[in-house]
């Protein structure tokens, strides 16, 4: 099963330090971010965590087909 395209373009944020877990399923409802659904879905994809050490800004892949996850690298402009 291929990810679904859910933006095709990153997600820019400003973030403070933590962990966070990136969607590479492209079903959540929360993105950038897992909301669960990959299960419910059956996608047998699964989140990236991700942990921020400090407060900054993230460019986080929207089209779920990046070669860096979690991060964009440009591969949207390619779809
Ligand atoms: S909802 Fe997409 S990885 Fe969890």
């Amino acid at each position: 099963m291929e990810p679904r395209i859910a933006q095709k373009g990153p997600y820019l944020m400003e973030l403070k330090a933590g962990t966070y877990y990136w969607c590479s399923c492209g079903h959540s409802q929360s993105q950038p971010f897992c909301s669960g659904s990959h299960t419910k879905l059956n996608t047998g994809m699964s989140p990236v965590e991700t942990v921020i050490a400090k407060d900054t800004v993230v460019a986080w892949c929207g089209c779920k087909r990046t070669g860096a996850p979690p991060s964009c690298d440009s591969t949207h402009n390619d779809l």
